[in-house]
């Protein structure tokens, strides 16, 4: 068997002199992920999100650079990525971390499918095509995606979440297949519930299943950095997620059979059509 000369060599990735990006860091896991990267001794820590005002709090309080940009539109991306090369010679960590919530079912609306499909997927390939080009060119750079366990499992209060987080993993798998030997190294974070204003709004909405084992954004920050430093596709801050991935390909009917009941116990109704309001027949309950 041929083995690639890339995989005797052992890069560490060390974050000190990194000039990094992140998207949705005005908040939750993307301003811890701005602090930590700060206290690693980043050279330059890029804030972006669309949330301006705090960008730039979040910027001031880490002496980085604030930098709004909506994930959802392309040409905000690829903005985002020349301006902070022009300003700092190049990007070599972006960390696609923006994300939305959309609760229900098959009845949510165009509007929330489509937020969540530009924002949860688009937003990724639009970071992929802006600085695959320069990285690649340097056979060096690093992607981490923020996915969520929910691109592994699913998320039983929100079709439009699971459905577009789990388009999101394909694509760093994809991304990681296509471009490692080319020296561009990619992660995926997967976490279950982490104390951000998302979750907040998911608990509203979806019921607080996801509070108990909640993390603070600190610690997972942290498991990016480590995950960095050790290049690791897959960074599980709640590990019990492998072993619920194995329960899922081992027995897919059983786990269908345990979210049935998860979903059940949270008394969920998004999902559940009002014929009523609706020229499509209910579903047959099973
Ligand atoms: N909080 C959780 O429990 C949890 C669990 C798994 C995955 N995630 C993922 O983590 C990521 C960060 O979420 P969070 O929990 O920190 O939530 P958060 O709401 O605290 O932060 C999300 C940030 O993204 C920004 N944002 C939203 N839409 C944007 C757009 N179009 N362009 C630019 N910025 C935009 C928001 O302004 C906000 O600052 C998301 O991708 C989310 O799906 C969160």
């Amino acid at each position: 068997m041929k083995i690639a000369a890339w995989q005797f060599i052992v890069h560490v990735m060390e974050i000190t002199g990194k000039v990094i990006v992140v998207t949705g860091g005005a908040n939750g896991i993307g301003r811890a992920l701005c602090h930590a990267f700060t206290a690693a001794g980043a050279r330059a820590v890029v804030v972006s999100d669309i949330d301006e005002p705090g960008a730039k709090r979040v910027a001031a309080g880490i002496k980085g650079v604030a930098m709004p940009a909506n994930v959802a539109k392309e040409a905000d991306v690829k903005a985002l990525v020349e301006k902070t090369t022009a300003q700092f010679g190049q990007v070599d960590i972006f960390c696609s971390n923006a994300g939305v919530g959309a609760a229900g079912g098959a009845e949510a609306t165009d509007a929330d499918w489509q937020r969540s499909w530009d924002v949860n997927v688009m937003a990724h390939v639009y970071a992929a095509r802006a600085v695959l080009p320069q990285m690649l060119a340097r056979k060096e750079g690093y992607l981490v995606q923020t996915v969520s366990a929910a691109g592994l499992l699913t998320h039983p209060g929100s079709a439009p979440y699971a459905v577009t987080k789990h388009a999101a993993m394909a694509f760093a798998e994809w991304l990681s297949i296509a471009y490692r030997e080319q020296g561009v190294r990619i992660s995926a974070l997967c976490p279950q519930g982490v104390k951000t204003e998302m979750l907040r709004q998911s608990e509203a909405q979806s019921g607080p299943f996801l509070m108990e084992g909640a993390l603070e954004p600190e610690q997972v920050a942290a498991d990016v950095l480590a995950a960095i430093r050790e290049e690791k596709f897959l960074i599980l801050p709640h590990p019990e997620v492998a072993r619920f991935m194995q329960n899922k390909a081992s027995d897919y009917e059983r786990w269908l059979r345990g979210m049935r009941k998860i979903r059940a116990g949270l008394g969920l109704t998004s999902g559940t059509w009002d014929s009523s309001a609706s020229p499509v027949p209910p579903p047959r309950s099973s």
